[in-house]
């Protein structure tokens, strides 16, 4: 009796509602999952206004802008806002020592003058469809895994083609609730995307990677593209030709402002969550990769920053660099952080006792579920050393740059050896290769590189054992009386990646037998067989435990839907497109410290200091300031608002989702998360997952009054009052 009793209320503990603003929700499921929870928190449109098949709605305003950011269309001629730091890699291509547009900014003041991007594509969601039904249409119960999947493809396969024939669309089929259900997404991608707009970095990386993914924080972090299209309005190649894009809908921009406690809703699309994994998941993230990653990424960004402190020349050439590592780095922080606060480890665990209880009190629960948790135990237990031993090798050899860079010789050595690759195959290659260390050599410092060396080699030598570590390495580090900095001075005066000038001559008049010289290099050397050895050692097991473990979450999150049918339960992220709604607010980080939930540009002017290059203030915006020059963006409290912050649940990818208010009107760009919220990937929490979203009013003030593009605003939709 005792024992029911505990289990049911286990059932109502874990059956509530999931809390609101907890969630990325699809957007085809709006009216019947979230829409009256959505009303009751202060929306006024419909779910029929966000996402329809039958006429225009907000979804056709959302587009996926490259391979990893959010973007939206605000004007009627094809006009696209997303971050800075998504526009970062065309900004830069654009610019040069004379169009330095990175450090001053960029502006057409004519369509004439927008900057085209070979290769950006921005795709448009045209509708989504449930088709679980027919993707495991033919599988059974009995299967065993590889047939499973075999069938799952081919059908896929099917539904792909019958889905866009005789269309100009594209399709995809996306697994959801770790593939238990499945999803068609037929898409529309436009190719000719150009440069229209961006601030100087001094305002779109206004506190660089110091104030990246946190609060407060004061990034005009946006640019801004347009889309064009052939006299048909259709997707084309880039063209003289091409016209802006006529596009279905446009986002009505609001200038009215955010108040605390407003409603919000971000339309995007994140990327990867893993909020139903068992506690022995969480175990693996929070004690095996982010470790590592924190140790090892963390040597590297102080040896780069004290080099960057130290010269004007590195800062620059290491700026990328920097950035590229510092970003996950400091997620992997705030995660740990977050988790442990949360002790989401000890709540999982909670959780699993009483899923425990619940599979044994039916037989048929029982041939299902009973033993999944011990079998997920028994893989991690396993995966876990494993996965931590694989990244602590890749992160310090790779996290070398001479011996990340010889790795990239391995197709030329291979080709020269093999009698079928053809003379014009080597040539291209050669050619391929030497552009290619244009790139690099720019931004290479051997004497950094050095340093590197020895911080992460001496963090592996004193981590593993000889036995653990590929014999190439122990050989060297033996011979060199164990020393690793002699092993350093060793590889560097020998290696001909050292320098472009010992390169150069051999990939100008590169023949095939020069293989020799290539294969014989010891950087190279060290590249290659570390591959080897981590793949006999450590991807095979990886790789194998994978999908064991992708086939139990299957189970694993069909019973948690089936032991809670009282929630709500949202899929995980998989860069769909998706729903987060909440509300405008700030938080208490710590003990006595309590967030406002909006900046100003006042914080901007406190931040100032003109010898950090993250806190330089440009002349242009201080004179706008001082003479509150605001135009019609300033709040109502007279001041010009920044940032703010919302109770969205969002993720990586999300970066360029437009923040909308109760009316679908735009109010804000998100682009970064609080980093006492960065669990939120694996743990939600109201009280300190926050989204950081710019606010619309500061990109229009900048673009309007700071880069005198007001041909710009005229095109967009606005409602003030
Ligand atoms: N943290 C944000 C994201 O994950 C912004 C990253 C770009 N900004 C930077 N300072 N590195 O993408
Ligand atoms: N900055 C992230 C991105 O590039 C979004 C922030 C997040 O991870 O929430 O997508």
């Amino acid at each position: 009796m005792k024992k029911l009793f505990i289990t049911v209320l286990a059932i109502a503990l874990f059956t509530n509602p999931a809390k609101s603003d907890e969630g990325m929700w699809i957007p085809l499921f709006l009216g019947e999952l979230n829409e009256a929870e959505m009303a009751a928190m202060g929306m006024r449109i419909t779910a029929e206004d966000i996402y329809s098949e039958n006429h225009s709605s907000l979804k056709d305003a959302i587009v996926i802008f490259g391979g990893g950011c959010t973007a939206e269309v605000i004007s009627g001629e094809g006009l696209i806002l997303t971050n800075h730091h998504c526009g970062f890699g065309r900004i830069q291509s654009h610019s040069s020592l004379e169009h330095d547009y990175l450090t001053n900014g960029f502006w057409a003041m004519d369509k004439s003058e927008e900057l085209t991007n070979p290769g950006l594509k921005v795709t448009f969601l045209i509708r989504m469809e449930e088709v679980t039904e027919q993707v495991l249409e033919g599988v059974e119960l009995n299967m065993n895994e590889s047939d499973r999947s075999a069938k799952i493809e081919e059908n896929i396969i099917k539904i792909k083609e019958d889905a866009v024939k005789d269309t100009r669309y594209n399709a995809l089929v996306k697994s959801f609730f770790c593939q238990n259900r499945y999803f068609l997404f037929i898409n529309e991608v436009f190719e000719d995307v150009r440069l229209v707009g961006a601030p100087p970095s001094s305002i779109g990386k206004f506190g660089g990677d110091t104030d990246n993914w946190m609060w407060p924080r004061h990034t005009g972090d946006f640019s801004l593209f347009r889309i064009y299209a052939d006299s048909a309005n259709n997707p084309a190649k880039y063209s003289v030709h091409n016209i802006p894009y006529k596009p279905k809908k446009h986002l009505t921009i609001s200038t009215r402002g955010v108040k605390q406690d407003d409603f919000t809703f971000i339309f995007g699309y994140p990327g990867s969550t893993t909020e139903y994994i068992p506690s022995f998941g969480v175990d693996l993230q929070v004690n095996y990769i982010n470790p590592v990653r924190i140790a090892l990424q963390g040597k590297r960004i102080d040896i780069y920053k004290q080099a960057m402190n130290d010269s004007p020349e590195i800062r620059i050439q290491y700026a990328a660099k920097l950035a590229g590592i510092a970003n996950g780095w400091k997620k992997s922080i705030g995660e740990n952080r977050g988790i442990m606060r949360l002790k989401t480890i000890d709540k999982k665990e909670a959780f699993e006792l009483e899923f425990q209880e619940w599979a044994g009190t039916s037989e048929e629960r029982r041939l299902k579920y009973r033993t999944l948790l011990d079998e997920f135990k028994k893989i991690y237990n396993e995966l876990s050393p494993v996965y931590r031993n694989s990244i602590f090798l890749g992160e310090s050899v790779f996290g070398i740059e001479l011996i990340k860079y010889a790795r990239t010789y391995r197709d030329m050595v291979n080709a020269s050896k093999d009698k079928n690759a053809g003379v014009e195959k080597i040539q291209a290659l050669a050619s391929d290769l030497k552009k290619a260390s244009d790139t690099f050599y720019k931004n290479y410092q051997v004497a950094v590189d050095k340093d590197v060396f020895i911080a992460l080699m001496t963090a592996l030598f004193s981590d593993k054992d000889q036995s653990e570590l590929p014999a190439v390495l122990t050989r060297l580090y033996n011979n060199c009386d164990q020393d690793v900095e002699k092993m350093c001075e060793k590889i560097y005066s020998r290696s001909v990646f050292t320098s472009k000038e010992k390169l150069i001559p051999l990939l100008d008049n590169y023949k095939r037998p020069d293989y020799k010289i290539l294969e014989k290099d010891i950087a190279f050397k060290i590249a290659v067989e570390t591959g080897i050895f981590a793949n006999s050692r450590y991807v095979s097991v990886i790789s194998a435990n994978s999908l064991k473990l992708d086939s139990l979450m299957r189970i694993y999150m069909a019973a948690q839907i089936e032991m809670q049918p009282m929630k709500n339960f949202y899929p995980d992220a998989n860069f769909t497109l998706r729903i987060s709604y909440g509300n405008v607010s700030g938080f208490n980080p710590s003990d006595a410290v309590a967030y406002n939930y909006f900046t100003t540009l006042e914080g901007i002017m406190e931040k100032e200091d003109p010898d950090i290059f993250d806190y330089v203030v440009d002349e242009k915006l201080k004179e706008l300031y001082l003479n509150k020059d605001y135009g019609n963006y300033a709040d109502q409290d007279g001041t010009m608002h920044v940032c703010f912050t919302a109770t969205n649940h969002t993720s990586g990818g999300n970066s360029g989702s437009p923040v909308l208010d109760a009316d679908g009107n735009l109010i804000g760009l998100n682009f970064d998360r609080c980093w006492e919220g960065t669990m939120s990937d694996i743990d939600y929490d109201i009280s300190q997952c926050r989204n950081i979203g710019l606010d619309i009013r500061y990109c229009l003030f900048i673009i309007d009054k700071f880069a005198g593009a007001g041909h710009l605003i005229d095109e967009m939709t606005i409602v003030a009052d």
